[in-house]
């Protein structure tokens, strides 16, 4: 399976954050492209592309667009998710610290677009680096005529204002994120609303991630049906496959989530790192990629997606990775962070930690994550440590499903994801660290006074 670089074509290059650099490469180019098209065309092709966001749920790019309201005489918004706090997840920041210019191509067709003039950049706080180098491109733009008065003579303005956060998971989910760019506490706010319409400053604002928006000058320039076509070879047989075995729990369109991504792998594999590839790419053809295994031991456990997401196992090897078929078999594509590991390692202490980053980075908005993840964490704790019971295994499920679907937002429904799913795979992981003594007592036969109950005898 080759390397795919579109997104990652001047990585390597002689220093591509730099304008003149970007420029050599067909920088801004995308960007003049665009200005000689209505704004309502450049929507269709983003639908027609069937570009669908990088940031975790992959809402497809063209209609939240198309959301914005038009001709409503309000300030429009674009904001750049740059907060990229989800456990396992290296995508944004390679894409910032090489290549700023793409992303702010991106940003300023997409204010174009939908009618903005102003796009804030929210960059996780402690990546300093990227706020720097971020900052630098944008002051670059500036002084090429890319931002400022009359870009490219259109005759309209456009600005970018980049902002560090302070370093909250939670910010990186988009309504927290404008709670906290007004200089408020990021806590997530209730929807309906959507951003669509009462986002920054209560105005019709587009919240876009940073892989997303870098997308985006690719496919004005290739085309939607490039687009389109940058699918893998796998997802095609892989859904032929699927369609045979359930037909009534088909997937029909192996188009449905195309492109190439950014896919983040860690963990027990030889070679870690950043790969590019076409959506619907395996998790066997990346480990190939990626140099195989690194302790000779067999896959165990794995994310699709990064922590939120249901754990998958051996058994899913061969599932494309894109937004369709991941859920299909249970789990969520998420932000392509592939976190990989072995029949050597814990899946109870990998789970715990996962939890307690949870438990810690929950707001306290709403009871579910609050207490539930706290509750969760201590169970889990008493695992590791020898003191669980084959009681608490009920009791984590129970509690995780109190978080599921009753939380405020999307936190807690991730927060749980591990414990459900590594339950119902290896359960018998979680009951091989319960002490005999903990063990349930087996179950009892009801006994009568003339001896145990037979079939049809009454008592
Ligand atoms: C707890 C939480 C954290 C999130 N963190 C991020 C993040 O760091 N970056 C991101 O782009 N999206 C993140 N999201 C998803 C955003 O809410 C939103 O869906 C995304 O920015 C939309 O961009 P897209 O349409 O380009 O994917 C997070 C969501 C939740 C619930
Ligand atoms: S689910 Fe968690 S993070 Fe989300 S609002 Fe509730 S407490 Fe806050």
């Amino acid at each position: 399976m080759p390397l795919t670089p579109v997104l990652t074509k001047r990585f390597g290059t002689n220093a591509p954050w730099l304008i003149d650099n970007y420029e050599a490469l067909d920088g801004y180019v995308a960007l003049r492209k665009a200005f000689a098209t209505p704004p309502g065309d450049l929507i269709t092709l983003m639908k027609e592309s069937n570009l669908r966001g990088r940031g975790g749920a992959g809402f497809p790019t063209g209609m939240k667009w198309d959301f914005i309201p038009k001709n409503d005489g309000k300030p429009h918004y674009v904001v750049i998710n740059a907060d990229e706090g989800e456990p396992g997840t290296c995508r944004d920041l390679p894409l910032m610290m090489n290549d700023p210019h793409s992303m702010l191509e991106g940003i300023i067709i997409a204010c174009y677009a939908v009618g903005a003039q102003h796009a804030f950049i929210y960059i996780r706080g402690e990546a300093v680096h990227a706020i720097r180098r971020v900052t630098i491109a944008v002051q670059e733009a500036y002084a090429r005529g890319y931002l400022g008065d009359n870009v490219l003579g259109s005759g309209t303005r456009f600005d970018i204002t980049v902002h560090g956060g302070a370093g909250a998971y939670i910010c990186g989910e988009e309504t927290a994120l404008l709670d906290s760019l007004e200089g408020k506490r990021g806590q997530p706010r209730l929807k309906p609303p959507f951003p669509a319409t009462n986002g920054l400053y209560d105005a019709p604002t587009v919240v876009n991630n940073v892989g997303t928006l870098c997308s985006v000058p690719y496919i004005v320039l290739g085309g939607a049906a490039w687009h389109k076509e940058q699918i893998a070879p796998s997802k095609v047989a892989w859904t032929e496959d699927w369609n045979d075995r359930n037909p009534a729990n088909k997937l029909n369109d192996p188009y449905g989530s195309p492109g190439t991504s950014i896919f983040s792998l860690s963990g027990r594999i030889k070679n870690p790192g950043q790969y590019e590839a076409p959506m619907g790419t395996t998790l066997r053809e990346l480990i190939e990629m990626a140099g195989g295994m690194s302790r000779g031991h067999e896959l165990k456990f794995w994310t699709p997606g990064g922590a939120s997401c249901p754990l998958l196992t051996i058994d899913h090897l061969d599932v494309p990775l894109d937004f369709d078929a991941v859920a299909k078999v249970g789990s969520i594509n998420g932000t392509s962070a592939i976190m990989i590991f072995d029949t050597e390692d814990s899946i109870v202490k990998a789970v715990l930690k996962w939890t307690q980053f949870y438990e810690h980075e929950s707001c306290g908005k709403c009871t579910p994550c609050r207490e539930g993840n706290y509750w969760t964490a201590q169970i889990l704790e008493r695992f590791v440590h020898g003191e669980g019971t084959e009681e608490d295994v009920d009791k984590l499920l129970d509690i995780s499903d109190n978080i599921l679907g009753r939380s405020f937002c999307a936190l807690g429904d991730g927060a749980v994801s591990s414990i459900m799913s590594s339950i119902k795979y290896f359960r018998d992981d979680f009951l091989a660290l319960v002490k005999p003594e903990n063990r349930r007592a087996p179950e009892k036969t009801p006994v009568h006074e003339g001896g145990p109950l037979l079939a049809g005898a009454t008592a």
